[in-house]
């Protein structure tokens, strides 16, 4: 069987199907998998595909629930000689990010308890570095992110936007605070989730995606200190380096002297960069069309 592979001109793709070949045959031996079984996982499959659109992606969601996204992120991180640890990119970078002048606020008009987000991008060296472009997102304050909802395709992306670097590596941007959230139960993978008697949360956090020239991009998330699912990530993609205090502020005035109206919460995080080159990675969306 394996030999069927012995023409494939790219040899990458002859390893890869070969390994893979090998890794199916090993699991139906190891398990006697019967023909109910690999018929339910037909369907499964068939079914998670069909769950996938313009605006979801449940394959990344079954990689991610899996572990595979996490050690397919690890394998590819061995060296990662005092950057920023990384994460998953998550089904919910859909690629609408807004490029917004830095101070804005992301989140204008959602409900939340506000948040000044602050960060300063570096080289391995603290060398700060500017003109990063910087894609944040995350969800809302009941655990939904805007793609998620039927109103996005009229109203387009909140909470989420695009922000560059100054001379000095800062950017800053207004938000609310994030909470903990089920990843979505209503399709095949949440099927799969609850029958498993596993949980679907997520402990609350942001979303970052660095990219610059000259640098990796750097796909990583900021973990609210003191949520109860940091140790039971469903996806288990919470790297203690990842988790920050935020700050219960009652000042006046927010970090870039404009005026705060109510208590509000500061989150601060320095990312520091490595070296190298690599594409930021692209929403994979079901309507993605292939040359
Ligand atoms: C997220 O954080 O957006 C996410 C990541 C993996 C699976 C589901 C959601
Ligand atoms: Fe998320």
């Amino acid at each position: 069987m394996i030999s069927s592979f012995e023409q494939t001109p790219d040899p990458r793709v002859k390893f890869l199907m070969e390994q893979l070949v090998k890794s199916l045959h090993d699991f139906v031996r190891k398990t006697d998998l019967t023909f109910d079984e690999w018929g339910y996982a037909i369907d499964f499959l068939t079914r998670v595909g069909q769950k996938c659109s313009g605006s979801r992606q449940e394959f990344i969601l079954l990689s991610d629930v899996l572990g595979v996204s996490m050690l397919v992120d690890a394998v590819n991180h061995r060296e990662r000689e005092g950057a920023t640890d990384t994460t998953v990119l998550g089904p919910f970078y859909v690629g609408e990010h807004r490029a917004m002048p830095n101070g804005a606020d992301i989140s204008a008009g959602v409900p939340g308890e506000r948040m000044f987000v602050q960060s300063r991008v570096t080289d391995l060296g603290g060398k700060p570095l500017a003109g990063v472009q910087v894609d944040v997102w995350h969800a809302d304050d009941h655990g939904f992110y805007d793609s998620q909802k039927p109103a996005y395709e009229q109203e387009g992306p909140s909470s989420r936007g695009r922000f560059v670097t100054d001379a000095d590596g800062r950017f800053f941007f207004r938000t609310i605070l994030p909470c903990s959230y089920p990843i979505p139960t209503d399709g095949p993978v949440g099927e799969m989730i609850l029958q498993t008697r596993r949980h679907p949360m997520r402990p609350a956090h942001v979303h970052f995606l660095l990219d610059g020239p000259g640098y990796e991009p750097l796909v990583t998330h900021v973990f609210v200190e003191g949520d109860k699912y940091l140790g039971s990530d469903v996806v288990f993609g919470v790297k203690p380096e990842l988790i920050s205090r935020i700050e219960k502020r009652s000042d006046a005035v927010m970090p870039d002297g404009k005026s705060a109206d109510a208590p509000w919460h500061l989150m601060s995080y320095e990312f520091r960069m490595k070296p190298g080159q690599g594409r930021a990675p692209r929403p994979i969306m079901a309507a993605t069309e292939h040359a």
